[in-house]
C-alpha cells in the first residue's frame, strides 16, 4: 500500500478550487498536502513551465537555490526535455543531477499535462533511499492529474 492518498489530496484540492482558491494557493496545497504524508516525502516543489524554464511556485519542505531550473537541466528539465516522468532511486547516480543540499537520496517527477502540453511538474525529494515504487508514483499521479484540470 502506497504511503500516500492521492485521493484525500485531490479532494482538498477540489474543496478549495470550489472555495476559488487561485493557482498559487493550489500549488501550495499540493505540496504541502503531499509532503504532509510524512517519510518518504521530504520535500515537494512544484515547477511550472515558463517558456524554455521551469520556476518554483510552491513548495513545501526545505528551501532550494534552484527557483529556475531551464528545461533540458538536472532530472527536473530532463523530465520536460523527454517527456517522461523520472522516478530516480539514488541521485548519486545520476551525472546531470542538481543537488540542493546534502541529504537528499532519491528523487520523483511526475508531469502536468493538459492534453499534449507540459504545464509543470510534482517534484518529491526524498531522504530514503529508493522509495517510490509504481502504486506511490501512481498516487502522485492523481494529484498531478487534478492539478492540470484545476489550475
Ligand atoms: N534535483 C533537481 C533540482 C530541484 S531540487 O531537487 C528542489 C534536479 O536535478 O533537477
Amino acid at each position: 500500500m502506497a504511503v500516500l492518498d492521492g485521493d484525500r489530496v485531490v479532494a482538498a484540492l477540489r474543496g478549495a478550487f470550489a472555495r476559488e482558491a487561485g493557482r498559487a494557493e493550489l500549488l501550495r496545497l499540493a505540496a504541502e498536502k503531499i509532503r504532509a504524508a510524512g517519510a518518504p516525502y521530504t520535500s515537494v516543489y512544484l515547477y511550472m513551465v515558463h517558456g524554455g524554464e521551469l520556476l518554483l511556485e510552491a513548495f513545501a519542505g526545505r528551501e532550494t537555490d534552484h527557483t529556475r531550473i531551464a528545461v533540458g537541466q538536472g532530472v527536473c528539465g530532463t523530465a520536460v526535455a523527454t517527456g517522461e516522468d523520472q522516478n530516480v532511486p539514488d541521485v548519486r547516480a545520476v551525472s546531470n543531477y542538481l543537488a540542493c543540499n546534502t541529504w537528499t537520496r532519491s528523487e520523483l517527477v511526475v508531469l502536468i499535462r493538459r492534453g499534449g502540453t507540459i504545464l509543470g511538474q510534482i517534484d518529491v525529494d526524498s531522504d530514503v533511499p529508493d522509495p517510490f515504487t509504481p502504486e506511490e508514483e501512481s498516487e502522485v499521479r492523481k494529484v498531478a492529474d487534478a492539478l492540470a484540470v484545476l489550475l
